[in-house]
């Protein structure tokens, strides 16, 4: 079927597009009914139906014959380690961690925090959770205790998974001093944390607290999946919302199931049996989909990387994995491959390995410029195609779906809608917009399988985050256009994410913290370009009048604040301070003007602007840091 065809359909027959596209997972009870609404207004897939993702990730296939087939392929340069799983040997594993959960007292919907680097017990530990219908929550390893402790203080979970050590480039973190510094800190901490030791770095187990995960599992009888609704929570994944609090994102079983399942065969081309390679991190939305849960319920081999797309051990290892493990689809972000780029510009390291049997380079998440995209087309010689989605939506949104139809590339466009989704752009005032015309980037309500039912206990939010503004659609926070050839161009954040190395980042977090400072009176965030990882923040202050500190000494205090609160994935590596913030006369902070200034580009001083010699002196301390600190143009604007 062609793309427009099934596209239309999914569109104009959502509930039998979606009732067929059901039929291809293996449910425990068919569901009832394939859209409703609940009591709130929430929309609710696959109602009625029972099911288990873990069974269908890893149970259903030894049952058809794939226990010997290779699930999991672990690929650690930084430890020099490889091993492989098959179905049954991951099966078994999962079998015995989710007896050793329910020991300590894990049953159906209580929450479990996975705190853990790239390592196999990773996705052992979700797949634990979704067995017993528990409810996991992974935080990515590179967030500092404090933002730990505030997802553990949402989720509240009963047992925290965690292991000895993670291992970046050159260092070891020390996963467990995190984890001590996390739960003195959060007020609804576990009853219980299960401790994974890594041979080169052997942690000091809690009496009374840890369990050694080897021997919970070891001493734990196996058990069975228990089946769930396919409205029950599967998981938690936490995301950077405009406010210093991150939004629970939750994803329901069933229509996350057949959503990925859908997926693999419509956008990513892959057949069972097959090896599917995300090179990210099970900590992100990319990671839980297309690490875990998709490759696995698709039945292909999926690989867990724990290294960097340069020096582990330089910037031929993609390409190595790639060779060596027999990847027939890859996905990465668009940062990588400008790592890569930028130490292997001509190839040389990329033509000692065959990447040939390569079919696809999938990119996501952030926004891929044409010579990044380009470059690797040249390379690899395979259609590169870069598509949309966000870890509300847990699938994408925009693409190009070759196992429909391979549409002409337009690089620069995230391609065009997914089935399923209506994606409009819209002006402020909500209306939609015509070819070429850039606004908000919205989708037609109800939203398709897969994506965020609602935000965890805070459906208020839910609503207040994405719902409201435009009724009758879901607002992604992103702007952008369509041509007239329907292709979208996603061209940044409307608010106040950031998008630092595909990592979403909020702003106001790291003012929160940097506001907390002694000697900060007010200051901002802002993301501005940055030729290796898309974007970086940088911070801006104004000083207490009595500060006694010099700037460079007051910039080595935040950048080491905003390292220890938030993590060392934030970035943050400049601080401007500055006698005033530019604002308008109602006092909000003008931060498109302070992007425009930090990136050297051409603007108008705006007609709400309070005091527009805020301006030259902002100007003045940007170049102070090596930033470009452009002047305004001549005119006004409104
Ligand atoms: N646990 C602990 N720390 C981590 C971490 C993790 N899982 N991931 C990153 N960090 C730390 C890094 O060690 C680094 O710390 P440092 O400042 O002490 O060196 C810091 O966070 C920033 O890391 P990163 O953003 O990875 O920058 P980098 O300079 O080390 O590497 C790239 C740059 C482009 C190679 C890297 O960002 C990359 O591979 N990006 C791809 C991102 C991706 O896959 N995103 C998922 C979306 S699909
Ligand atoms: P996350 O929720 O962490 O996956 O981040 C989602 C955000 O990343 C989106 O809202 C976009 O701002 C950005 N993003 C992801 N994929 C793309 C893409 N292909 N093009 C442009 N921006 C993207």
């Amino acid at each position: 079927m062609s793309y427009q065809e099934e596209f239309t359909r999914s569109i104009e027959q959502p509930e039998a597009f979606w009732a067929a596209q059901a039929r291809r997972i293996a449910w425990y009870r068919e569901p009832r009914r394939i859209l409703d609404r609940d009591e709130q207004g929430l929309y609710r897939w696959f109602g009625g139906g029972q099911l288990n993702t873990a069974y269908l990730a890893l149970d259903y296939h030894v049952q058809q014959g794939r226990g010997s087939q290779p699930a999991l392929i672990y690929d650690s340069p930084v430890t020099g380690t490889q091993a492989t799983f098959t179905y049954s040997e991951l099966l078994n594993q999962v079998a015995r961690l989710a007896g050793g959960l329910r020991q300590l007292g894990v049953e159906r919907g209580d929450r479990v925090v996975i705190y853990m680097p790239m390592i196999p017990e990773t996705v052992v530990a979700m797949l634990a959770c979704a067995r017993i219908g528990a409810v996991h929550s992974v935080v990515f390893g590179g967030f500092a205790p404090h933002e730990l402790a505030v997802r553990i203080d949402d989720a509240q979970p009963k047992v925290l998974l965690t292991a000895s050590a993670g291992k970046e480039v050159d260092h070891v973190i020390d996963y467990l001093r995190i984890v001590d510094a996390a739960l003195a800190e959060a007020r609804h901490p576990p009853s219980a944390c299960v401790v994974f030791q890594r041979s080169f770095h052997r942690a000091a187990l809690r009496v009374g607290r840890d369990w050694d995960w080897d021997e919970l599992a070891a001493g734990a009888s196996p058990v069975d999946c228990v089946a769930v609704e396919a409205t029950d929570p599967l998981y938690i994944l936490y995301t950077s919302g405009t406010t210093g609090r991150p939004k629970g994102v939750v994803r329901d079983n069933g229509g996350h199931a057949v959503a990925l399942e859908y997926s693999m065969s419509a956008i990513y081309d892959v057949r069972p049996g097959e090896v599917y390679w995300a090179a990210s991190d099970v900590g992100w939305v990319v990671g839980h989909s297309y690490i875990v849960y998709a490759p696995l319920i698709h039945g292909c081999t999926t690989v867990l990387y724990e290294g960097k797309p340069v020096r582990t051990p330089d910037a031929g290892a993609f390409w190595r994995v790639v060779d060596q493990h027999d990847v027939r689809v890859m996905f990465t972000a668009p940062t990588a491959i400008r790592a890569i780029k930028r130490e292997d510009p001509h190839g040389q390291l990329a033509r000692r390995h065959d990447t040939s049997r390569l079919r696809y380079l999938f990119l996501a998440g952030e926004r891929c410029d044409v010579p990044t995209l380009d470059w690797a087309r040249r390379l690899l010689d395979k259609p590169v195609i870069d598509h949309w989605w966000q870890t509300e939506s847990g699938w994408p949104m925009l693409a190009n779906m070759p196992g429909l139809e391979l549409l002409p590339i337009k690089p620069g466009s995230a391609g065009k809608p997914v089935s399923g989704y209506d994606i409009q752009v819209l002006d402020w005032t909500g209306r939609p917009l015509p070819p070429n015309q850039e606004g908000i980037v919205a989708v037609r309500l109800p939203l398709p399988p897969g994506c965020l039912p609602t935000l965890w206990n805070n459906t208020e939010r839910f609503f207040k985050a994405y719902l409201t503004d435009h009724p009758g659609y879901y607002v992604s926070g992103d702007g952008g256009y369509r041509d007239e050839d329907g292709y979208f161009f996603i061209t940044g954040r409307v608010d106040d994410v950031i998008n630092v190395a595909g990592h979403r980042l909020s702003t106001g977090t790291m003012e929160e913290v940097i506001a907390a400072h002694p000697a900060v009176a007010e200051c901002a965030v802002i993301g501005v370009a940055d030729e290796l990882k898309g974007q970086v923040p940088v911070g801006f202050v104004t000083l207490k009048v009595d500060s006694q500190l010099t700037d460079e000494q007051l910039q080595r205090e935040v950048v080491a604040l905003v390292r220890e609160r938030v993590g060392a994935v934030a970035s943050l590596k400049r601080v401007v301070v500055t006698p005033r913030l530019p604002k308008t006369r109602s006092g909000k902070i003008l931060r498109r003007i302070m992007r425009s200034l930090a990136e050297g580009e051409a603007y108008q001083t705006p007609s709400t602007i309070d005091e527009p010699a805020v301006l030259e002196e902002l100007a003045d301390s940007m170049r102070r840091q090596q930033l470009p600190g452009a002047l305004p143009q001549t005119g006004e604007a409104t």
